[in-house]
C-alpha cells in the first residue's frame, strides 16, 4: 500500500511519440500525489521517445505496429491482447496518434480516457495551436476525456485554459499547452481510479456536480 494507503491501480499508457505526458504521470506517482501503477506503455512506433522513458522507470513495454496486421480490425485485436494481458483498469491515451476502431472503444467503454490539445468541443482532430492562432482566439486550452466512437467527442473530464499571448506562436503555444497537459492527466486519472466519476446525459460529474474549467 502506498499514497495515503490507497491501493494503487493499474494503467496502460498508449503513445506514439515524446511521451511527455506519459512522464507526468509516472512523476507523479513517484510524487505520491497518484495511486496508481503503470503496468504497461504500448506504442505503435518503435522508435517513439516515451519508450526510452518507459525503461529508465522501470515499466514494461510493448510496440505494436500497425504494419505487421492487415487492418485496422487486426491491430485492434492485437492492442486488445496486449493489454488484457496485464492488469489494467484504465487505459490512458497519451499522445496515441492512431484511430481505434468501434469494437475496441465499445470493448473497454468507459475505461478508456485521452489527452487533448485544445478546449473540446473545440478543435478536435490536428493541428489545433495553429487553428487556434488563425482564428485570433483569446484562449487556448488542453482537456481530458472519455473516448467514445467519434473522434475527440467524448465526455470531457477536466479542461485547463490559458490566455493567448500576442507573442505566441505555435511552438510557444504547444509549449505552453504541454505544462497544462502535464497537470490535468494526472488529476483525471486520479479522479477516475478514486471512482469520483460518473457520466450523466453525456456530461461528467465529479463527486455528483459538475465542475469549472480550470485556470479561467
Ligand atoms: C499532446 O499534445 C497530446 O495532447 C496529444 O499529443 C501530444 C503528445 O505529447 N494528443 P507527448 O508525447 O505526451 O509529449
Amino acid at each position: 500500500m502506498t499514497n495515503n494507503g490507497r491501493q494503487p491501480r493499474g494503467l496502460a499508457v498508449l503513445i506514439s511519440g515524446f511521451g511527455s505526458n506519459l512522464q507526468a504521470i509516472i512523476d507523479a506517482i513517484a510524487a505520491g500525489e497518484l495511486a496508481a501503477r503503470v503496468n504497461c506503455v504500448i506504442s505503435d512506433r518503435p522508435e517513439a521517445r516515451g519508450l526510452l522513458r518507459a525503461r529508465r522507470a522501470g515499466v514494461p513495454s510493448r510496440v505494436v505496429r500497425p504494419a505487421d496486421y492487415g487492418d485496422r480490425a487486426a491491430f485492434d485485436a492485437a492492442l486488445a491482447r496486449v493489454i488484457d494481458a496485464y492488469d489494467v483498469d484504465l487505459i490512458v491515451l497519451a499522445g496515441f496518434m492512431r484511430i481505434l476502431g468501434a469494437d475496441f472503444i465499445s470493448r473497454y467503454e468507459g475505461r478508456i480516457i485521452n489527452i487533448h490539445p485544445s478546449l473540446l468541443p473545440k478543435y478536435p482532430g490536428l493541428d489545433t495551436h495553429r487553428r487556434a492562432l488563425e482564428n485570433a482566439d483569446t484562449n487556448h486550452g488542453a482537456s481530458v476525456h472519455f473516448v467514445s466512437g467519434e473522434l475527440d467527442a467524448g465526455p470531457v473530464i477536466i479542461r485547463e485554459s490559458l490566455q493567448i499571448d500576442k507573442h505566441d506562436t505555435e511552438d510557444t503555444l504547444r509549449e505552453r499547452v504541454h505544462r497544462l497537459e502535464h497537470r490535468i492527466l494526472p488529476r483525471a486519472i486520479d479522479w477516475y481510479l478514486q471512482g469520483r466519476l460518473t457520466v450523466s446525459g453525456g456530461e461528467v460529474l465529479l463527486d455528483g456536480g459538475r465542475q469549472p474549467d480550470q485556470g479561467l
